[in-house]
């Protein structure tokens, strides 16, 4: 085949099915050669399981990109050239193009679920009705992909899930836990607000400097309703009793993921809307990036300016891209970090939840306006932690948020999502719990 081929002796089987829109592969990562591929494809060949649970036919696996001696080489690499044994999984090779359309849909035309990043995969996947797991952190793609994808991903009954690394399913499924952990242990209680504080210990690097943006105002989405008193986030870095740290608004992706996850309930008005309200109130949120010292502070701070100034020219951004290090005071780096140095590191994430008891519900009659001149009466803490972000933590979330949509898919909506509407009715968190994310359990305050 042009585009689509395999390289374990396959190649005949993939064309075949794609002549006949037979879905070859259960799981397909596109990318594979890159840095995170490979980290998501251990991940796969540890943890995928021999066959679907009730089945006897083995879960297919391939690897897609666009260069077959690469793939070839990463195939070739594992320990067992790519044949099944009694513990090592199969792998096929797809050569893919971003650039050449025909191939992208060529590879989604014999896959069931791709995990990857880039608009490309967004659009062949929707023509090709595959469902899609991304992992970018971008806020400005993850707009756009959602302003321009969304109503023909529901009209083809595909589902696609944005965001689904590090960024930010510990953010957007930690927010949905909480409310609903609130609502287990206050019965009948509204949770309102909620603070969230995302610290990374043994930080090897800043990445998410280079993403942070002004998050785009949403076009034709919905407000969120503000109920109970305001919820600000404090824009100037200051100590925080809370978490014993100093603190700045979070640059992450995180804050606007679960800002669309919100509006995308209030906004998709349908059947299912009264019960993922239910689910999944809509509160107020502020998220905030913790930092231990005041000197990695003055350090941040200093290195958020340099970058801002020089993100103003073309000749700024290229130095920042050619030399990262200089400008992050060394943390980041082209090479990623090193085995010892994932080791080293790992993320907390600390939610605090203030909301209204059933008495106090009851006494203000559920009015509104009455309720919002009163101070919530029930508290919650809970956190999501987990091992290094990027590239630990981003493939095992990766990962398993595509079993899920493999297996559990009559429980996901269709449309361009946010990993908190995908997987509202779905078991990802006990998932990702026995693949050691914790979510903590409650702290009652
Ligand atoms: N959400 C999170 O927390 C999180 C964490 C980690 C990474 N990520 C995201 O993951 C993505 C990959 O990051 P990375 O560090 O792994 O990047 P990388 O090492 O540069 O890998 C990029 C991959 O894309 C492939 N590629 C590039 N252009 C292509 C094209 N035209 N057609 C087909 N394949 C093409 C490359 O193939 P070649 O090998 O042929 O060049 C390579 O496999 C980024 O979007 C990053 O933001 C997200």
């Amino acid at each position: 085949m042009s585009a689509a081929g395999t390289g374990a002796g396959t190649g005949a089987g993939a064309a075949k099915g794609a002549a006949e829109g037979e879905r070859v592969y259960d799981l397909t990562i596109f990318g594979a050669t890159g840095f995170t591929g490979k980290y998501i494809l251990d991940e796969v060949l540890k943890t995928a399981p021999k066959s679907f649970p009730g089945e006897q036919q083995p879960i297919r696996i391939a690897i897609a990109g666009r260069s077959r001696a690469k793939l070839e080489r990463l195939v070739a690499a594992l320990p067992t050239t790519g044949q099944e044994t009694a513990n090592c999984r199969k792998v096929d090779i797809i050569v893919a193009d971003a650039q050449d359309e025909r191939s992208m849909r060529d590879m989604c035309r014999v896959s069931k679920v791709i995990i990857a990043a880039g608009e490309a995969v967004i659009s062949a996947c929707i023509q090709e009705h595959t469902s899609y797991i991304d992992i970018s952190g971008e806020s400005e793609f993850i707009e756009t992909m959602m302003l321009k994808y969304h109503k023909d991903a529901k009209d083809a009954q595909v589902t696609i899930v944005h965001a689904c690394g590090f960024d930010s399913i510990p953010a957007d499924m930690g927010l949905l836990y909480i409310k609903q952990q609130m609502v287990k242990t206050y019965p009948g209680s509204l949770p309102v607000s909620v603070e969230i504080f995302c610290k990374l210990d043994g930080l090897h690097n800043l990445e998410g400097e280079g993403r942070m943006r002004q998050i785009q105002k949403t076009a034709n989405r919905p407000e969120l309703p503000k109920f109970g008193p305001l919820l600000q986030v404090n824009p100037l870095p200051h100590w925080n009793t809370k978490v014993e740290a100093y603190t700045v608004p979070l640059f992450l992706v995180d804050p606007l993921v679960m800002e669309l996850s919100q509006q995308l309930i209030l906004q998709d008005d349908d059947d299912n809307q009264h019960d993922l309200l239910l689910q999944s109130p809509v509160v107020q949120v502020a998220a905030y990036a913790c930092i231990p010292t005041f000197a990695i502070l003055t350090k941040f701070l200093l290195a958020l300016v340099t970058i801002g100034l020089f993100a103003q020219l073309r000749v700024g951004r290229e130095l920042m891209l050619k030399y990262p290090g200089w400008f992050t005071w060394g943390v980041a780096s082209h090479e990623g970090p090193s085995e010892e140095q994932m080791k080293g590191t790992f993320f907390v994430e600390t939610f605090f939840a203030r909301g209204y008891s059933k008495a106090l519900r009851e006494a203000c009659g559920d009015d509104g306006e009455e309720l919002c001149r009163v101070q919530p009466d029930v508290e919650l803490v809970t956190s999501v932690s987990g091992p290094e972000p990027g590239y630990v933590a981003t493939p095992k979330l990766a990962v398993q948020a595509a079993y899920t949509v493999l297996w559990e898919r009559d429980r996901i909506p269709r449309g361009v999502l946010t990993p908190a509407v995908a997987f509202v009715r779905t078991t990802l968190i006990e998932r990702l719990i026995e693949q050691e994310i914790v979510f903590s359990s409650v702290v009652k305050k």
